[in-house]
């Protein structure tokens, strides 16, 4: 049994994505004891709040599920016209629902991300964390992991091959864990 579960979450829905390689990658750096479980997020349709006054969607309450059911989650997050894709910011919107006892409220929460151009996500990874003081969540502030071009970093088959970045998420995992524990009542 594992002291932390983290939920992983990738932005992007495309197979070959470089954020869910990257997820992949934490998943087989994380240390010991912590486990990291991905989430796709192609089973959470638009957030239309006609539809939540329903019932959450099964793709969005399978999602609102297993964040509640995680000690912390971990946000992969690509970059679109310098911001947060719609998939992402989407699921983050249904997961934010209701305001101050959603999913995400109080929860320990990390944002990392992968994009082929200079600033690895710097602008996309700004904006999530500024939702998550909306949500309440508690988004460790450092160490942080921008992936720039990320075509240099991953092999053909979407595996982490850079030594230094390996690195880093390393590091940035065992901090993760610890700020997660911070957080995980005893
Ligand atoms: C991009 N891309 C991109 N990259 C970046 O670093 N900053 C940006 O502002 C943008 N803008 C942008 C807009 C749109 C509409 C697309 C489709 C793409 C490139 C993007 O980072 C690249 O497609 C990544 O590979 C997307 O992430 P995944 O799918 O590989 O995880």
């Amino acid at each position: 049994m594992s002291e932390v579960r983290v939920l992983g979450v990738a932005g992007s829905l495309r197979k070959a994505s470089f954020n869910r390689a990257l997820l992949r990658a934490a998943i087989k750096l994380a240390p010991e004891g912590m486990a990291i479980t991905p989430h796709d997020l192609d089973a959470v349709p638009l957030y239309n709040a006609d539809v939540e006054a329903q019932g959450d969607p099964p793709g969005v309450a399978a999602f609102k599920d297993a964040i509640r059911g995680a000690d912390a989650v971990l946000f992969v997050t690509p970059e679109y016209n310098h911001g947060v894709p719609g998939v992402m910011k989407n699921a983050v919107d249904w997961a934010s629902r209701p305001a101050r006892s959603s999913p995400l409220d109080h929860k320990p929460l990390g944002v990392i991300g992968a994009s082929p151009g200079m600033t690895g996500t710097a602008r996309s990874q700004s904006q999530l964390r500024q939702a998550f003081v909306f949500t309440n969540s508690y988004c460790m502030p450092q160490p942080e992991i921008l992936v720039a071009r990320a075509q240099d970093k991953f092999d053909a088959n979407g595996n982490l091959t850079d030594e230094t970045t390996k690195q880093f998420l390393q590091q940035y995992l065992v901090a993760f864990k610890a700020w997660a524990l911070r957080f995980k009542p005893a």
